[in-house]
């Protein structure tokens, strides 16, 4: 069994991105906004400032508080669609519930959308012509090339299928020819459909739900949760313990998807980079 390094993939990722910063005229510019004071996002924005900076991108980190009307936030994104310095703007989700998140996401220009949620990249990622990929997909997508994982003709089970990781996940198996189950928070029989499986990709957020027993041997598992416990440690959403000597490969949490979803959006910004020329 592979405990599949997420860190080391995503540092060479990290490396081979800033070789290329180093020979444009001017640095790649990503603006991360975070809304209020939710301390996991704080922690995720502080990341992905640092990833910028040290890649030798422009980073603009704009902090609002969670008074901010829409209408302001919008301006906000407006003034920030008009930047010739930003290639790159990532609205950090969740918002307060007064706004809107949607009607945000779709005030994006679509050619800054670096996370890939705004509606005309959802689109061109179904029909497999897409510029600007989801983050945290296209993150599991590079490593399972990484590992050597070929994906076309595999029998790929997705558990959960949000907007953000489940769907635009199924896609990205979907477009590699892979032969793709979404599983939601209603299909019956979930472990069934997970033993047939050659590549399990989990995101939702539930400590440890796929089990040691659901796995087949030889499968690769990707864990894209992360939850934290009351004893203050972090798990996934797969029981790493009972699976890591069944599965091939296996993603551990923390250091596993985590790292190359933020190298995933320094790579995103200098695909922006390259098409807003
Ligand atoms: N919150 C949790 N994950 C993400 C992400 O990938 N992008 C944004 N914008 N917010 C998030």
């Amino acid at each position: 069994m592979k405990i599949i390094d997420g860190k080391e993939i995503a540092k060479n990722l990290r490396l081979k991105i800033s070789e290329e910063v180093k020979k444009l005229d001017r640095p790649p510019g990503l603006a991360v906004i975070l809304v209020g004071e939710d301390p996991a996002s704080a922690v995720y924005v502080r990341n992905k400032e640092r990833a910028c900076n040290e890649a030798g991108f422009f980073s603009d980190k704009i902090i609002k508080s969670e008074n901010i009307t829409e209408e302001q936030l919008l301006e906000e994104v407006e003034r920030l669609n008009h930047d010739p310095q930003i290639d790159g703007i990532l609205v950090q989700l969740p918002l307060p519930s007064h706004i809107n998140a949607n009607k945000v996401i779709e005030h994006i220009s679509p050619l800054k959308d670096v996370d890939g949620f705004h509606s005309e990249n959802i689109g061109k990622l179904m029909q497999n012509k897409s510029h600007l990929r989801p983050c945290t997909p296209k993150g599991v997508m590079t490593m399972l090339a990484s590992i050597g994982c070929e994906v076309m003709g595999m029998n790929c089970v997705v558990i959960g299928a949000s907007n953000i990781v489940g769907r635009p996940m199924a896609m990205e198996l979907l477009n590699a020819r892979g032969t793709v189950t979404i599983c939601n928070s209603k299909t019956k029989n979930v472990a069934e459909k997970v033993m047939q499986a050659d590549i399990v990709v989990v995101g939702v957020g539930i400590p440890k739900m796929v089990k040691g027993d659901w796995v087949k041997d030889g499968a690769v598992v990707i864990d894209i949760g992360i939850n934290r416990l009351d004893d203050g440690s972090l798990v996934g959403d797969v029981d790493f313990d009972a699976i890591k000597d069944k599965a091939s490969a296996i993603t551990p949490v923390p250091g596993g998807v985590g790292p190359m979803t933020i190298a995933t959006l320094l790579e995103n910004t200098l695909i922006a980079y390259r098409q807003n020329l």
